[in-house]
């Protein structure tokens, strides 16, 4: 099913994308084609967003720079094939092997809890509603490898503002979708169906954000990456971005959105809380406590780069944690 979406919007591009590419971004932005979003279909889109940032014309087309170092855009294949679901499975290569038996359409979203509008919505009819925007980000996982991506989705805060939070909303919880049918870790281990507690992870994945921390513009919900639809090892149809944040907290698969006074306990929260915490923000000076964080793997690349605080986003999110310690945010 064809989508529409927006090219990321200036704040996202200047910090990640080289300035020359920038100023054309600004230069196409003059001629109209932003003002009519909405209305293009995404074939013509993406076209003039190939054209736009070249990707695939310059020789170095895929480098991006953030924070004065030169980044490559992952390349597709790899961001496909080397995951993180354990769902289906613990190795990196399962999610894209065994990821068919997930059935992404139709998809219902179930936004409940401390809002005055809840609602179950079909992801087109929710898509319907929102401005898709492209988005290229540093993707960083708790195990201390790294990828760019360029992903499509919408900006959280525009669900949030659907929905209508009431004054004891402060957090938001999101679930992925409990069927051991389709995911064939939830039953347990090698796919026995011998009951839930035998899993390793307690199913379903249940991640969760500070009200702030979701309302802010950086924070996306997915439905694509590369300028098609998510894969199902990537997350389909609809997952979490937050690109300061370690990749565990970017919930695949979602199908439950609740709004909430207190602050839950997430998955892997609850499995070990010694070494995965509530808001798993990138520091390279907090150390997990198996492995330094103070740089990272860059897959596709030889060798380590050091970790940037906020994972490079300090400028846009650091005030979110203004007092705050910073020892006890991992
Ligand atoms: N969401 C669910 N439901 N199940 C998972 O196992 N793994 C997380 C996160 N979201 C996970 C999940 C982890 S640990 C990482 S690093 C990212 O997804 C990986 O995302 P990617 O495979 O698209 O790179």
């Amino acid at each position: 099913m064809e989508f529409k979406f927006k090219q990321a919007n200036s704040i996202d591009y200047k910090s990640v994308t080289p300035e020359y590419l920038f100023n054309e971004r600004r230069r196409f932005l003059k001629l109209g084609v932003g003002g009519i979003v909405g209305v293009l279909s995404v074939d013509s889109l993406l076209a003039d967003i190939a054209r736009e940032l070249k990707y695939k014309s310059m020789s170095k087309d895929e480098m991006l720079k953030l924070n004065g170092e030169v980044l490559h855009l992952t390349s597709e294949e790899l961001a496909t094939s080397y995951n993180n679901f354990y769902e289906f499975g613990y190795s990196k290569s399962d999610p894209k092997k065994k990821g068919d038996s997930l059935k992404v359409s139709p998809w219902e979203i179930s936004i409940e809890g401390e809002i005055k509008n809840p609602m179950k919505i079909e992801l087109e009819n929710l898509i319907s509603k929102v401005n898709l925007v492209e988005r290229v980000y540093r993707f960083r996982c708790v195990e201390a490898w790294s990828m760019v991506v360029p992903w499509i989705g919408f900006e959280l805060r525009e669900l949030i503002k659907m929905v209508e939070p009431t004054k004891k909303a402060k957090y938001i919880q999101f679930t992925t979708l409990y069927d051991p049918e389709q995911f064939p870790m939830q039953g347990g281990f090698f796919g026995l169906n011998i009951g839930r507690n035998a899993s390793f992870l307690d199913f379903p994945y249940k991640e969760c954000l500070r009200l702030d921390e979701a309302m802010h513009p950086l924070t996306l919900l997915a439905v694509g990456m590369y300028k098609k639809r998510l894969l199902p090892q990537n997350g389909a149809p609809i997952r979490l971005v937050v690109p300061w944040k370690y990749g565990y907290k970017m919930i695949k698969s979602i199908n439950k959105i609740e709004f909430l006074e207190e602050q839950p306990i997430s998955t892997w929260e609850a499995e070990n809380p010694k070494e995965y915490g509530f808001y798993g923000n990138v520091d390279p000076e907090v150390s997990h406590p198996r492995w330094s964080q103070s740089s990272e793997r860059v897959i596709g690349q030889r060798g380590r780069i050091p970790t940037l605080y906020l994972n490079g986003y300090a400028k846009d999110v650091e005030h979110l944690y203004a007092g705050l310690d910073r020892t006890k945010l991992y």
